[in-house]
């Protein structure tokens, strides 16, 4: 068993033979991170995938994110170094039940979470992240009525932002952000009463109402950078403590819950990402039927933000 220093050196070198790029999210594991080139949100991860110049993108992430890359970039070997690390909350809508759903709201906009699958995107208006939703929202017309997908909680968390009553919100949500309770919020708010409450709006709307700043990773990661206070509460994925404490080494951060944990961003490992490198495998592939009108909704999202 090799120790994470020769992996990691393999990895680089291997990197280089290969042309590749690491992209990897805030909730992977510290080595994961470390290793990569470039560490971001669902959003800024598909705006870099989008104007890398290296010819494979080995993405430490979840599928949906992996297939967005892959959307955005078909030219390029696009690797996910355990083909297994999905996503349970793009999982509760597909295509048929999007569908049947569009059948029953004829005029009505789609806006797709980017936690969906190419073929559903396919099916969709247009794409969101947490850190646009709102604006994207705000981008369509006042009368015309909206089908959101798949987040019930980010659904309704943007439908009250942006004042509006015509959203119908599909009812999935991500397990790691909806089990976080009021009542384990409170005993974390009463142990650290000056921590400033830092939530993903995939959180329940009980835990939004006692946020301070309601963010996506990135948006989090810069409030705590930039702002004055010295604690923070943070509701959301675990793995996004490495960035904290590696950004402001000087404040405090407490997760909210420990089972803030999302077990498949954690299937990355150093020695998947090294033996994707070497056999060029797992790829990701998208049907080009189904990519030029995924395509659609990804580069409409990306117009407005
Ligand atoms: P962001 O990084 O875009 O805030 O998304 C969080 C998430 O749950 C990704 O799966
Ligand atoms: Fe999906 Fe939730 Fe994991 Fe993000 S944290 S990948 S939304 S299950």
């Amino acid at each position: 068993m090799e120790n994470n220093s020769q992996l990691v050196n393999k990895i680089n070198q291997l990197k280089e033979q290969r042309n590749a790029i690491i992209l990897s999210h805030y909730y992977q594991r510290p080595e994961i991170q470390e290793v990569a080139d470039f560490v971001g949100d669902s959003l800024e991860l598909a705006k870099k995938a989008a104007v890398t110049e290296a010819e494979v993108i080995v993405f430490c992430g979840v599928h949906f994110m992996a297939e967005s890359a892959k959307i955005l970039s078909p030219d390029k070997i696009v690797l996910l170094p355990d083909l297994q690390a999905g996503c349970p909350m793009a999982d509760m809508v597909d295509l048929e039940s999007l569908k049947a759903k569009k059948a029953q709201m004829p005029g009505a906009v789609v806006v797709c979470y980017v936690n969906t699958s190419a073929e559903v995107k396919s099916e969709s208006d247009i794409a969101c992240t947490s850190a646009n939703a709102v604006k994207i929202i705000d981008s369509i017309p006042k009368d015309q009525p909206i089908l959101f997908i798949p987040d019930k909680n980010l659904g309704s968390y943007v439908a009250a932002k942006a004042n509006r009553d015509n959203v119908t919100v599909w009812q999935g949500f991500c397990n790691t952000h909806d089990q976080l309770t009021k009542s384990q919020l409170l005993r974390v708010k009463e142990e650290h009463p000056q921590g400033v409450v830092l939530v993903h709006p995939e959180c329940r709307p009980d835990i939004v109402e006692m946020a301070d700043v309601v963010a996506s990773t990135a948006g989090m990661l810069k409030y705590a950078e930039e702002s004055q206070d010295k604690e923070f509460i943070v509701c959301t994925e675990v793995g996004i403590l490495h960035q904290f404490k590696k950004r402001c080494p000087e404040k405090k951060f407490h997760i909210a819950s420990e089972k803030m944990f999302c077990p498949n961003m954690k299937k990355t490992t150093l020695e998947k990402v090294y033996n994707a490198l070497l056999a060029m495998e797992p790829r990701i592939n998208v049907s080009e039927d189904i990519r030029k009108k995924a395509l659609k909704s990804l580069e409409l999202m990306i117009k407005i933000v």
